[in-house]
């Protein structure tokens, strides 16, 4: 097939052998590292190990070579070009790419573009009605399902449940690849610290080490072993580096981070795709220390690629070649499209300056051609890679479509784990008994909150191809669940403004019912891109209500759902049962109710700390204890006056129906040289009279080092699933990348000293702390 469609030729036979590219590490300054092209010679230091090397394939090599010859500059300049198809801008308006751009091969891959039969047509076009027919590459964003829409990756992240995760982007891909896309832009791996920032809801939450574990199984799930399976589309981790950073939360803000921190914080994520072959990665609108990140060559062919020795595709973000203009380092386009594509920004998505401007500069000589075919290469490889040239219509297959699109198995798997994301913030005693679960024989409920029927708002943002009518509401699936109990329902307040007329209706119905269900929180369009807030409190006349209904008497539970931590210091004090939903996908309806009524026991944890209030923002748990830290006895320690230094619910945190008991941690040595590791083991046990998961949680600290660390840093975590009176030993080992930081001369090491280790339930859990020594040597550690 590749000899009719392309001029290439057939494929050999792969053959592969090891490639060292020259690492480097940027001391300091990263600044002041170089940020030429990848194949500059390297400035020294340690680079990625080999094993992180992505394997040398000649035989694609070759391919790919002898595709680049046969190119004309504007068809080079063709691949780099990405037009946006039929989807919803995220952006400022620009023209859709269409027939004529892909006759005139002026465009390599589309964004929004998704369909069996159409993309197998615009695919068609490519490979036989252009002059180098190579076959294009279809995007979207696929950020938590395609057509089964699961939780928002903030909510699978509550899970704590790596595999759950992966099998959800398999889904995801699955559904996509039958759909004919190759490629998503997920996943999404920024650490996010401040809850008023709307695309919290994207990531993993605050934590690098969990962030790290979410970004590689998404990766896996979505790549599959081998991209030539049409049923697997390309990873993207996005968005590098330090968007989620943005100052006072505010989308595409201005980021101001140490070196310290971004390589501690807000990079590990990114590494951790790359290591498990992320094809591709996002560059990020925010700039780093003064440079735009669509500019940033130190840390995209410095650090991505020549550092970590990694080879895939930069894709810039939506017109984020174009707004090197606004950041004020570019005078014009093609200033912009220069900067961007010799920082190693490989696909200029949607400015088409690209296409439009650097064929005169490369004429011109403002710009080698070498930089352009450099680029051109790695977008051939991806397409390779996916078994594009083999077949360029792998995945497009309406019949396939249409069977695996929200095939059973796919449901099933988000009802599983849309429940294991569900976090039991509060569930106190209410005559005897906790609130929850609720009885499923009770005479009659009363549901209470717009968001209870909001279908739309269960898909939660960027479910770009789910739709409305897939989902099941929070209030079906409570009538669904009890056939035989009276379901009442009043939306009592909207969420987007303050109007209270529905509130007496509201209380009206609650006092006619055994128990009340209230589901507040915010209209899914509130935490998304471009949806900052400078409040976190329940939006609209909501707490009004809630209010009004506690004071019937009745028994109330809420179920909250929202894409960020929320300021609830009132309903924490008030109400007794406190469900955290967040958006939870075709299946939410179904997977409150179980939770609801006890057909499943919830054991999901904040991935994000709650504060009390939005003035504590950031707010996080893995925070310096500063020369003073908060005291209530001294006036004089970092503290407010008006509110407790500490948050309301913190990260980890979250409770079940049953209880469990920690025994002291056991470890392998009390003293340890640095370069070696030490286990961990605890015993847990179900004490309560319900089946029930635990999330079991290990954080270290290094007591005395040469730089400030962290009060305490997650290195490990397991979800675990007991019988009531039944006990598991749970075991973790620390490696010596645990336990390395980065010293004041930016060297990766474990220094000799005491660390404190402690395994339990939550960031706070300070019962039973364990102590050991590493002796000896200073150890280096690779970065
Ligand atoms: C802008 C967003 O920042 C990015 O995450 C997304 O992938 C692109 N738009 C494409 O939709």
């Amino acid at each position: 097939m590749l000899g009719q469609l392309s001029p290439i030729g057939a494929l050999s036979l792969r053959r592969s052998v090891t490639f060292f590219a020259g690492g480097f590490v940027c001391i300091l300054a990263l600044q002041a590292c170089s940020s030429g092209t990848p194949s500059s010679p390297a400035a020294g230091g340690t680079g990625a190990t080999p094993a992180q090397r992505p394997a040398h394939d000649q035989a694609m090599e070759e391919f790919v070579d002898s595709v680049l010859a046969k190119l004309t500059l504007e068809e080079k300049l063709g691949q780099l070009a990405q037009y946006r198809g039929r989807g919803t801008p995220t952006g400022p308006q620009v023209p859709e790419g269409g027939e004529a751009e892909i006759r005139a091969g002026r465009v390599g891959s589309f964004l929004g573009v998704h369909g069996a039969a159409y993309t197998r047509e615009m695919q068609r076009i490519a490979v036989e009605q252009s002059r180098a027919r190579i076959p294009l590459l279809f995007a979207e964003d696929v950020i938590h399902g395609f057509r089964t829409i699961f939780p928002v990756p903030l909510a699978e992240a509550a899970s704590w449940d790596v595999g759950a995760v992966e099998r959800a982007a398999r889904v995801a891909a699955t559904e996509a690849a039958a759909a004919g896309l190759h490629w998503t832009f997920a996943p999404m791996v920024d650490i996010a610290r401040d809850a008023r920032w709307g695309r919290i809801v994207e990531g993993a939450g605050e934590d690098p080490y969990i962030g790290a574990a979410m970004a590689a199984a998404r990766v896996r799930g979505f790549q599959g072993k081998d991209l030539r399976d049409p049923l697997t589309i390309m990873a993207t981790a996005k968005h590098f580096v330090a968007y989620g950073a943005a100052e006072a939360g505010r989308d595409y803000n201005t980021t101001d981070v140490s070196e310290r921190t971004l390589r501690e914080i807000y990079l590990p994520p990114f590494k951790a795709a790359v290591e498990a072959g992320v094809g591709s990665v996002m560059g990020a609108f925010n700039e780093v220390s003064g440079v735009p990140m669509h500019a940033n060559g130190v840390l995209i062919n410095g650090v991505l690629r020549r550092e970590w020795g990694w080879d895939g595709v930069v894709v810039s973000d939506y017109t984020g070649v174009m707004e090197l203009m606004p950041h004020g380092i570019a005078a014009d386009r093609t200033q912009a499209g220069i900067l961007a594509i010799t920082a190693g920004v490989d696909i200029d998505m949607v400015s088409g300056i690209y296409i439009e401007q650097l064929p005169a500069a490369v004429r011109a000589g403002h710009i080698s051609e070498a930089v352009v075919d450099e680029a051109v290469r790695r977008v051939l490889r991806a397409k390779y890679r996916l078994g594009l040239f083999e077949d360029p219509f792998r995945s497009s297959d309406p019949d396939r479509e249409a069977r695996l699109t929200l095939a059973a198995e796919h449901i099933a798997e988000a009802r599983a784990l849309a429940r294991k994301s569900i976090v039991l913030l509060k569930n106190s005693p209410r005559g005897g008994a906790p609130v929850l679960p609720l009885r499923k024989d009770l005479r009659t409920l009363a549901v209470i909150g717009t968001l209870a029927q909001d279908r739309a708002s269960a898909l939660g943002s960027w479910a770009v191809s789910g739709r409305e009518e897939d989902a099941i509401s929070v209030l079906d699936g409570i009538r669904q669940a009890v056939p035989r109990t009276k379901v009442l329902f009043a939306a009592g307040a909207p969420v987007e403004d303050n109007d209270a007329s529905g509130i007496a209706e509201a209380v009206r119905v609650a006092r006619g019912a055994d128990a009340v269900i209230m589901v507040l929180g915010e209209h899914r369009d509130m935490s998304a891109e471009a949806r900052n807030r400078t409040s976190l409190d329940l939006p609209g006349a909501q707490l009004q209500l809630l209010q009004a209904i506690t004071a019937t008497g009745v028994p109330v539970a809420v179920v909250l759902m929202n894409g960020r931590p929320l300021s609830i210091p009132w309903l924490d004090e008030n109400v007794p049962a406190i469900l955290e939903t967040w958006y939870l996908g075709v299946q939410m309806g179904p997977a409150v109710a179980d939770v609801l009524f006890g057909d499943y026991n919830p054991g999901g944890k904040l991935p994000v700390t709650f504060p009390r209030t939005v003035g504590q923002t950031p707010l996080y748990y893995n925070h310096k204890n500063t020369g003073r830290p908060p005291s209530e006895e001294d006036r004089y320690t970092s503290k407010y006056i008006d509110v407790p230094w500490t948050p309301l619910y913190p990260f980890g945190y979250g409770l079940s129906y049953t209880t469990f008991a920690y025994s002291a941690p056991r470890l392998s040595a009390t003293r340890i040289a640095a370069a070696d590791s030490i286990s961990v083991q605890v015993e847990v046990s179900n004490t309560g009279p319900r089946a029930g998961d635990e999330v079991v949680q290990l954080y270290v600290r290094d007591d005395v080092a040469s730089v400030t660390r962290p009060v305490r840093e997650l290195r490990g975590f397991e979800r675990i699933t007991l019988e009531p009176g039944q006990s598991r030993t749970v075991s973790f080992t620390l490696r010596p990348d645990h336990l390395a930081f980065y010293n004041q001369r930016m060297q990766r090491v474990v220094e000799p000293g005491f660390f404190t280790v402690w395994v339990g339930a939550s960031s706070v859990d300070d019962a039973r702390p364990a102590r050991f020594e590493v002796v000896g040597d200073v150890q280096t550690v690779a970065p």
